[in-house]
């Protein structure tokens, strides 16, 4: 059976989901601008924030950075070759391109580089990191009155950033930020850098604005967060992280939640309990891993070893749903040997993940590991990543084979006009593709029986 699920057109176009509260907005129309997001889910959920804090003070948002006044990057700087990508952007704003345009720089690279970026790109007029957020709007009239340049590096906050309108992207999955920076100093990871100190919103300001999403239409929710499974509530109903799932889940309307990025060290057997008894909160977990060895988990201070680590994953996998785990991993850590290198992929043998996100180490400004000794040549990183893609890549085809035959409730969140095929995720978030007579099913849930299984995706046809 497909229940017809109406998402209004507002949502679907991608406007602005508007939160009733006095906003002061200015009537007059202001300059445009144009945004270009770099990195993580947790940047992309920034820029649907500033857009919406922008929109909301009469600002224009344009899609296309030749026809914008203002053209923003917001930035990731987690490994090298994204921050040279900013860059690499940047380059092409310099000249005839950039003239008689605000440049502003976002984010995590704004963060690190600070006003270095200043002289390493003089034509940008703004940098400010996503703790400073709140202030962008005074920023940028100080830029109107005539100041050259402007920064908002502050990382001295304890509040998190909230607008009162947050253009969403996503016409079928909103995102919503739980936690904000990360209080982990894994040796490798810039991000505590970036993005600050730990700060959790309130439990009542998360239920609301999921309230205002179902009643926008959205039904599915990912609550966003470095570490998202450490929430705690600063108010005084201090909920745990477990305790909020089941309270977004309870809001009337809610019919999938999802969570991303959990750490190990927080992941409880509370999370399995509550999620194997509320169908609406989805089975599946994203536990980066980062190493099989835990040798080199502690030099990466990731405060958990392997067998912790393989514990957690057998509560999960003790449970009646059958959860899908997907994980990051990092190769070529500084002095992993090829024993260590072992390590991980017999963890990626013995778990099984449905998915893993693998990447080479990359040195980082401000981060323990960059000086330490024993750093793994580049052709022997790219040897072992491939390795490891490979051996992966043969787990999810035998994994997704299994699946052929089986019926998901999928939730239809695109198409392929050229393969006339919609696409969607079942709860567990695999993506199936699959044919279906109906005339548009953008919004819906719909049952669908698997016919094909590749390592990536699965295809079907709707069944009902
Ligand atoms: N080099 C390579 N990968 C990194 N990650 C974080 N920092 C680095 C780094 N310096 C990876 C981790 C993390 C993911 C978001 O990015 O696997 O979980
Ligand atoms: Fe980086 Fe570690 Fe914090 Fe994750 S937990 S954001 S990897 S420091």
């Amino acid at each position: 059976m497909s229940a017809r699920i109406d998402i209004p057109l507002a949502a679907l176009a991608g406007k602005p989901v508007i939160f009733p509260v006095n906003l002061d907005a200015p009537a007059r129309s202001r300059a445009s601008f144009y945004i270009e997001t770099f990195g993580c889910q947790m940047n992309a959920h920034d820029s649907e924030k500033v857009a919406g804090l922008l929109l909301a003070r009469g600002y224009r948002q344009v899609e296309s950075p030749d026809a914008a006044d203002m053209v923003f990057f917001n930035t990731c700087s987690i490994r090298e070759k994204a921050a040279q990508k900013v860059f690499t952007r940047l380059n092409d704003f310099r000249g005839q391109r950039g003239q008689g345009k605000v440049v502003g720089v976002l984010g995590c690279v704004a963060q690190q580089e600070g006003e270095a970026i200043f002289e390493r790109a003089p034509w940008v007029r703004m940098v400010c990191g996503s703790a400073s957020y709140r202030n962008l709007p005074a920023l940028l009239e100080e830029i109107e009155s005539g100041e050259t340049r402007v920064s908002g590096l502050n990382l001295d906050t304890d509040e998190t950033f909230e607008t009162e309108v947050t253009r969403r992207d996503n016409p079928v999955r909103a995102y919503l930020t739980i936690i904000e920076g990360c209080d982990y100093a894994c040796s490798y990871c810039v991000v505590p850098h970036t993005r600050g100190p730990e700060r959790s919103r309130a439990s009542a300001s998360v239920l609301n604005e999921v309230a205002h999403l179902v009643a926008g239409g959205f039904t599915e929710v990912q609550l966003l967060g470095q570490t998202v499974n450490s929430y705690r509530d600063p108010s005084p109903a201090g909920l745990n992280f477990a305790q909020l799932l089941a309270a977004v889940a309870a809001i009337p309307g809610i019919r999938r939640v999802r969570f991303t990025t959990s750490h190990p060290n927080d992941f409880t057997r509370e999370i399995v309990e509550i999620i194997e008894s509320t169908p609406a909160l989805c089975d599946h977990i994203h536990l980066p891993v980062q190493s099989g060895s835990t040798r080199v988990l502690k030099e990466m201070r990731r405060t958990y070893t392997r067998e912790e680590y393989v514990e957690r994953i057998s509560w999960i996998r003790a449970g009646r749903r059958p959860f899908s785990i997907t994980t990051d991993v990092i190769v070529g850590f500084p002095g992993e040997t090829g024993s260590e290198f072992e390590e991980t992929l017999s963890l990626l043998d013995e778990v099984k993940f449905d998915g893993v996100f693998a990447f080479k180490y990359s040195p980082r400004p401000n981060t323990t590991a960059k000086d330490m000794p024993g750093a793994i040549p580049e052709d022997v990183k790219s040897a072992r990543l491939a390795i490891l893609q490979q051996r992966q890549r043969e787990i999810q085809i035998a994994q997704n084979q299994k699946l052929l035959g089986a019926g998901f409730e999928i939730l239809v969140d695109g198409r392929h006009e050229s393969r006339g095929q919609w696409s969607g995720r079942t709860t567990c978030n695999r993506i199936v593709n699959f044919t279906s007579q109906a005339e548009n099913l953008l919004g819906q849930y719909c049952q669908v029986k698997i016919t094909g299984a590749g390592p990536n995706s699965l295809v079907g046809e709707h069944v009902a």
